[in-house]
């Protein structure tokens, strides 16, 4: 008999259901605390997880009196959030989706779990895998952006970096001389994954947090399932159903995806973990009467573990007694707790995780990996008259805003353990950078106060610069969980700093970059017309500075491409490039055509976009084979020249469009990206790889089908149609 049916055997109805309880200590909470429990609680074995706990002198405290004071010695199983990073941290989530490049997501992944294990942690909430197509939506920051293709490389990258399991994008681990490899799943160097938030969170209704979910089968099957398919197919340990109800059933109790799709379909067998206090939510949401009501309907879904509701301790006894669940249906869920464990190795060495303190080395190396993340994580949004990098000269630089010198705000939405001081400011890293060059400083406004008294001043330092710096947007906390926002501009009296800063820095002749800080795109339509140059810098993380420094510098030439469509104006909300065309495209000859009478269609940056201080010419696309069949793979090449004066890196996508289906197709269909970086004058041949099974698409009957006929394969820069290079090849049954 094995180690998990010996304990089942011999474990209580409360040490069972202790097992499928996670509890907050006191660390970090999301949500209403349940109090209550105490260490007594792990000592009589009806705690078995724990999440928000930091420090491995705590971690091993709590596990010992699991261990070694408790009836049965089931370790603990200890969980955080570790979205971006632990005590280091990178760039946040969407911010690194910009950077496209799985060695990267993969690594950093590996850095925070290292990190965090040597915490003592054992799991991390992440990697947060729900498509966003919706700015308004705070948790974009958290997410993989717009597509769900990218959706799915950032899910197998994380969950492999996370758990310790090789990831075949070796280049860039050269590249960043950081030599990692994987351990597996029982390292004291690993965590379990937890992907979430299963699914369709991102549509959540007008962009509202928390807000319910109405989207189709074929919407759910297209963009928003693939990336935890993806997560599954990888070997996720755990995933975490949303908050939110899907077209009226809650995901806490969606038995169809969670039990048929998820275990069912997809053959997941790893563990379930409701969000904090979702269970209980059940009884809002208005589909159980009572806490055992809400108990069973999670377990019938397959949620082992309840988070923060309590409602398995207090609602399964009741269920049981009423008839509603069986013993069975607890035991299924504790075997899959307990054998998470035992994949972790707890068993064997509970004190495993954080039993080494981290070399000093080792923390250096994180830092520049941090930095570099970073570096690549920056998107240039413009570059008129190539303003950026700043002259190597330079003698006088004014360097304004509210995000100039807010060291702490670079942190992002989910600062783990990080602590607020360690971080560097944009001032503080471009005055290490440039020891010669006077930079004087003003915020103007806060971030988002409706003083304006500081303008005045502000604008006066304007005088006498060569360059201006202007470095607004949000606060962290203005993004993430519970941080919808109604209004995509820059909050406070920012746009009127910016209008004053722009308007004398135009009489005087003087160059304005404006450095823009954020956990989505913002609408800034106005801002784009104006400033000379616009770099994205979403939330960065440790290194966010000095990262900023080296790319106004020039340093580094800036390589990142945006995940996610920039709209111009909120009501263009939902904007992405996967469209379909309907019936009546826009033509502007016609007026019943699909289109605004008072914004354009198109945004303001579409999906991909993004500068670097090379210039890039693509040409002469080509396929290695006219006809694809559906087992089949093709190449597809493009040569990429750098016509450019500075060495960069050019990003390549591979889009598709099938224009005739059983089943109307995206516009554009991302398949694949790659990336040359290349001297001045110098070129290089890329290769992407496409394969028939790519092109399956849920058909009439929403089962996989790949159709015969023609289809385009286009190429270039961004998904800017207007820029691809195209050519259609015919796909064979
Ligand atoms: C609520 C959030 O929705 C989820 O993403 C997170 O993992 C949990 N709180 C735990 O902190």
């Amino acid at each position: 008999m094995s180690r998990i049916e010996r304990l089942l055997e011999r474990m209580t109805l409360a040490e069972k259901l202790g097992q499928l309880t996670m509890t907050a200590s006191s660390y970090a909470v999301t949500g209403p605390v349940i109090a209550g429990d105490s260490t007594d609680s792990i000592r009589n074995g009806t705690i078995g997880n724990l999440l928000n706990m930091v420090g491995a002198e705590h971690v091993h405290e709590m596990q010992r009196i699991a261990v070694e004071q408790s009836r049965l010695g089931i370790p603990l199983l200890i969980g955080l959030d570790i979205l971006h990073g632990h005590r280091m941290l990178f760039p946040i989530p969407l911010a690194e989706a910009a950077t496209f490049d799985p060695g990267t997501w993969w690594l950093s992944a590996r850095e925070a779990a290292r990190e965090g294990a040597a915490d003592g942690l054992a799991m991390t909430f992440a990697p947060m895998l729900d498509v966003s197509r919706d700015p308004r939506w705070g948790r974009t920051a958290e997410g993989p952006g717009e597509d769900p293709w990218l959706a799915q490389a950032i899910a197998v990258a994380k969950v492999r970096g996370f758990q310790g399991t090789e990831h075949a994008s070796e280049q860039s681990r050269a590249d960043l001389d950081v030599r990692q490899s994987g351990t597996g799943l029982a390292s004291p160097e690993s965590l379990a994954a937890c992907a979430k938030h299963f699914c369709a969170y991102g549509p959540v209704t007008a962009g509202r947090e928390y807000a319910s979910v109405d989207v189709s089968e074929r919407a759910l099957r297209e963009v928003h399932l693939p990336a935890f398919a993806a997560a599954v197919r990888a070997g996720v340990a755990a995933i975490m159903p949303a908050f939110t109800d899907l077209a009226g059933v809650p995901m806490t109790a969606h038995i169809r995806l969670l039990r048929d799709y998820l275990r069912g379909e997809l053959g997941f067998d790893g563990v379930l973990i409701s969000d904090y206090n979702a269970i209980g939510e059940l009884i809002k949401h208005g589909v159980a009467a009572d806490l055992a009501d809400a108990a069973t309907l999670a377990l019938k879904a397959g949620i082992d573990i309840d988070m923060m509701a309590d409602a398995y301790r207090r609602g399964l006894p009741v269920a049981l007694e009423r008839g509603r669940v069986s013993i069975e249906e607890i035991d299924i869920a504790v075997r899959r707790v307990l054998r998470l464990k035992e994949q972790l190795g707890l068993f064997d060495a509970p004190y495993g995780r954080g039993a080494r303190r981290e070399t000093s080395e080792t923390l250096a190396q994180r830092r520049k990996l941090a930095r570099s993340i970073a570096q690549r994580s920056i998107v240039l949004l413009q570059n008129d008259g190539g303003v950026l990098p700043l002259s190597a000269s330079i003698r006088r630089i004014s360097l304004l805003g509210p995000l100039a010198d807010a060291a702490s705000e670079m942190r992002g939405c989910w600062a783990a353990a990080c602590e607020a001081e360690g971080h560097v400011s944009v001032l503080g890293a471009l005055r290490n950078a440039l020891p010669r060059t006077q930079i004087r400083h003003a915020a103007g406004v806060s971030i988002d106060g409706e003083d304006q008294s500081g303008i005045e001043s502000a604008v006066e330092l304007c005088e006498g610069a060569e360059a201006i710096l202007l470095c607004l947007g949000e606060a962290a906390t203005m993004s993430g969980e519970a941080a919808s926002r109604a209004h995509l501009d820059l909050p406070g009296r920012q746009r009127a700093l910016a209008e004053a800063v722009l308007n004398r820095a135009g009489g005087l002749r003087i160059p304005v970059a404006v450095i823009l800080f954020s956990g989505r795109p913002l609408t800034i339509p106005w801002l784009a017309g104006k400033a000379n140059a616009l770099l994205a810098a979403w939330f960065l993380g440790n290194e966010a500075g000095n990262a900023i420094a080296d790319v106004v510098t020039g340093r580094v030439s800036p390589s990142g491409r945006t995940p996610i469509t920039w709209p111009r104006a909120l009501g263009q909300v939902p904007i992405f490039f996967g469209q379909r065309s309907g019936g009546r495209p826009f033509n502007p000859e016609d007026h019943y055509t699909s289109k605004y009478i008072d914004e354009l269609n198109e945004p303001l940056y579409p999906f991909g976009h993004g500068l670097t201080y090379g210039r890039f010419s693509l040409s002469n696309l080509r396929v290695s084979a006219s006809v694809l069949g559906e087992d089949g793979v093709i190449d597809v090449q493009v040569d990429v020249k750098n016509e450019g004066a500075r060495r960069a890196q050019e990003t390549v996508f591979l889009f598709t469009h099938d224009k005739l289906a059983s089943v109307t197709r995206p516009l554009l269909e991302l398949k694949g990206f790659t990336k040359a970086a290349l001297e001045p004058g110098a070129s290089q041949t890329v290769t992407l790889r496409l394969s028939g099974a790519q092109l399956r698409f849920p058909g009439l009957d929403l089962e996989p089908v790949f159709e015969a006929g023609e289809l385009e394969i286009l190429v270039g820069p961004c998904a800017d149609r207007a820029r691809l290079l195209g050519t259609t090849i015919m796909l064979r049954g």
